[in-house]
């Protein structure tokens, strides 16, 4: 899909870095076709040396550059940059948004220039290469244009195409997501402590279980009900913890997680604009 078409990142930093070192690892595009920037210029021969690749800290010239551009930047900042480099954007480029609560209609007024906008919402997974990008096209991009968001995103994880009203929820579920996995392994570390298992051996058996079960509920085929039904006799262990998460309505604690989540990423998304 990229062909001859060259990759510019405004914003090369975790996220952006990520999808720059997985296309490369794909080879969705070659290391002389892609152009990072960012403010800060060791971080920027870093990324040269590291990568191979051409860095900037002037927008407008990675804007003359390239066809298909990345906003990696932070949300905050976005559209002021934006519209900041509204004279450089053309008709040919084709912008991918990775901001959070960033709508494609608030980019496609800001660049002011009926452009392909695809925004996406990666997540931090993206950084070994297993993240979960739910993406969808703003009024002037179309298929080809998703497709070439989606070889891009595919490149660190998994990439599916949805519709932009579902990107609030999608935010507070996969795109915080990692974060709730990594609070419940706190306090599964903590928990392990107080009933006695020394604090390195509590974590190793943590961690493998994390990825044991992970690995088991995308490979199994099964429902997450019935994996668990298999390691909860009646009477058992299993069943006195969940009886005890149930007790404290650990259900009910998620649900209101979600939707704290989700509120907040629609409030984020309205105060960026
Ligand atoms: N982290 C996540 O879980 C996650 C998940 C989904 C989406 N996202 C989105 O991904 C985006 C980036 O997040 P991140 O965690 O990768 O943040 P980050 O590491 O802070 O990256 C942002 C980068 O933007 C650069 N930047 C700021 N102003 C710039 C400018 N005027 N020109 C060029 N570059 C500029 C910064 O460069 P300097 O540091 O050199 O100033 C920094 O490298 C955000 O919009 C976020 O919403 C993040």
């Amino acid at each position: 899909m990229f062909a001859t078409r060259k990759l510019g990142v405004i914003g090369a930093g975790n996220m952006g870095e990520a999808l720059i070192r997985g296309a490369l690892k794909a080879g969705v595009v070659q290391r002389n076709r892609v152009v990072a920037s960012r403010r800060t210029e060791d971080a920027l021969l870093r990324l040269q040396e590291e990568l191979g690749i051409a860095t900037t800290t002037d927008n407008a010239a990675l804007l003359r550059d390239c066809e298909v551009v990345v906003l990696g930047v932070k949300p905050q900042g976005l559209v002021a940059l934006v519209e900041s480099q509204r004279g450089h954007f053309r008709a040919d480029h084709v912008v991918l948004s990775i901001a959070a609560g960033v709508t494609t209609r608030t980019l496609e007024d800001a660049i002011g220039l009926p452009v392909a906008v695809v925004r996406a919402m990666p997540n931090t997974p993206a950084l070994v290469g297993e993240g979960m990008s739910p993406y969808c096209r703003g009024r002037h991009a179309d298929e080809s244009h998703a497709l070439l968001a989606a070889e891009l995103l595919s490149s660190v994880g998994k990439a599916i195409h949805v519709p932009e009203s579902l990107m609030d929820p999608i935010t507070a579920t996969s795109g915080s997501g990692p974060a709730y996995v990594f609070y419940l392994v706190e306090c599964l570390n903590r928990a392990a402590e107080e009933i006695g298992l020394p604090e390195h051996l509590g974590r190793a058996l943590i961690r493998q279980t994390i990825l044991g079960a992970a690995k088991l509920l995308v490979e199994a085929h099964e429902s997450p009900a019935e994996l668990r039904r298999r390691v909860t006799s009646p009477g058992g262990t299993t069943a006195a913890a969940i009886a005890e998460l149930e007790a404290g309505h650990f259900p009910e604690l998620v649900t209101a997680a979600l939707v704290a989540a989700c509120r907040r990423a629609s409030e984020l998304g309205r105060s960026s604009t």
